[in-house]
């Protein structure tokens, strides 16, 4: 392991023994909730863990299953003890810039849901203004893109729509949509331009998740911290 993938699962363990029986578990999407989702399942079939999980994406609820981790939905437990997620920015309030994976829309149905959202993270993530080199994924109805990308300019914003790595044209998310990110520079209001965005007539969620988490361990080259949100 990288020293980088090392941080990712030291983070995900520490997170992960904030689980306990009888809970309803969010189960994040990315890399680093690929650690905490292999760690769960252990804890399932190792020390009995009882918990359901409601999975983020297609990815994570196929790697939950092969972990043997009980599945539920939203229609069953429209309320969640706790969710567990990654996150691509993270600033001293603990407001986040996620969707860099394409799950942001379920991950932000989910991790509202939940309780307690608890963010795992390498300390390369953490920014002292959100945006500074990141840009925001939005996810959008396919005919939109071309006005959702005219309304974004007018915000101040730069859009550009997803491709697949091997060039065959347009990401496309779980939901059958698309993604378009977009570089707005460092964000003077966070909570502002996330309404602002979603007010865009064919944009179904952004990657601004504003005042929702309630601690975020980080993973460092040595070691973990804890940050808890401050009241
Ligand atoms: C997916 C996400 C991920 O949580 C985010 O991209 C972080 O992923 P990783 O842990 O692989 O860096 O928001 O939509």
């Amino acid at each position: 392991l990288s020293w980088i993938e090392d941080a990712k699962k030291r983070a995900a363990l520490d997170a992960t023994k904030l689980v306990v029986n009888d809970q309803i578990v969010g189960l994040g999407t990315g890399s680093t909730t690929k650690y905490m989702v292999d760690e769960l399942g252990r804890r399932v079939r190792e020390e009995n863990l009882r918990i359901r999980g409601v999975p983020t994406s297609i990815q994570t609820a196929d790697q939950a299953k092969i972990n043997g981790i009980p599945l539920t939905t939203l229609d069953e437990c429209p309320r969640l003890d706790i969710a567990i997620d990654g996150a691509d920015q993270v600033d001293p309030n603990l407001n986040l810039i996620k969707g860099l994976g394409g799950a942001l829309t379920r991950e932000k149905i989910v991790d509202t849901a939940a309780k307690d959202l608890i963010i795992i993270i390498d300390e390369r993530k953490l920014s002292e203004r959100l945006g500074w080199n990141q840009v925001i994924p939005v996810e959008v109805i396919p005919m939109s893109r071309v006005p959702v990308s005219e309304k974004i300019r007018e915000l101040g914003g730069n859009p550009s729509i997803r491709q697949l790595k091997n060039g065959r044209g347009p990401f496309v998310t779980d939901n059958s949509n698309y993604i378009i990110d977009v570089d707005f520079g460092v964000i003077a209001d966070p909570s502002q331009l996330e309404q602002d965005i979603n007010m865009i007539p064919g944009v179904v969620e952004n990657g601004l998740f504003i005042d929702v988490t309630e601690a975020v361990f980080v993973g460092y080259r040595e070691g973990v911290k804890k940050i808890q949100k401050s009241v």
